[in-house]
């Protein structure tokens, strides 16, 4: 069964030993333990869970409420240490789930790389598309240590 929670400061070193691991650094943005904390302690709307899979941490996902820009709901990292189990799309179909329960939230989006095929098709099946704002929209739709705009391109949910 997976479920999701609030991430505690004490998950810190499940999450940052998940990020740094070689299997994944290349795929995921890198943070700090400062930048970590800092989200799951809901600095600047941000909002940190770790994914539970039976009970035990599995990975973790964050999030950021863009809603003040008009920019939705903005999916930064998902990542599991299983791969390939089902876990990453059960997590973000249960984050879907009750983000599109909140009042005001009209869509959800996030930045993949263009190499990264197993997340696009987990995004796929849940049913994100891609999106490429126009140039007047973009710096709404900008991940700040994402990787270089040529490597990877956004999609998006609607409600
Ligand atoms: C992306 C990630 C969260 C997905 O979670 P997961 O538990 O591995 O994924 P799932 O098992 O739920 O689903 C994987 C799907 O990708 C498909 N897939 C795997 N490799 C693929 C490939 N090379 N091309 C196309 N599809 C692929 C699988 O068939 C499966 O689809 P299905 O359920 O329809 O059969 C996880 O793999 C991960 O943490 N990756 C490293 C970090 C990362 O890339 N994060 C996303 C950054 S945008």
């Amino acid at each position: 069964m997976i479920r999701l929670r609030p991430s505690r400061r004490d998950d810190l070193p499940f999450i940052t030993t998940l990020e740094r691991h070689p299997d994944n650094r290349d795929l995921i943005g890198q943070w700090t333990d400062g930048e970590h904390l800092s989200a799951i302690a809901g600095e600047n709307g941000r909002e940190h869970w770790i994914v539970e899979r039976d009970g035990e941490r599995a990975g973790y996902l964050i999030a950021y409420d863009c809603r003040p820009s008009g920019a939705g709901i903005y999916v930064k990292r998902i990542l599991v240490g299983d791969k390939e189990r089902g876990t990453g799309s059960a997590a973000l179909r249960e984050f879907l789930a009750n983000l599109f329960a909140r009042p005001g939230v009209a869509f959800v989006w996030l930045i993949v790389r263009n190499e990264n095929a197993r997340a696009q098709a987990v995004y796929r099946k849940l049913g994100f598309t891609r999106f490429d704002p126009p140039p007047a929209d973009e710096r709404l739709y900008e991940g700040i240590d994402d990787a270089p705009a040529d490597r990877c391109f956004r999609m998006k949910k609607l409600v």
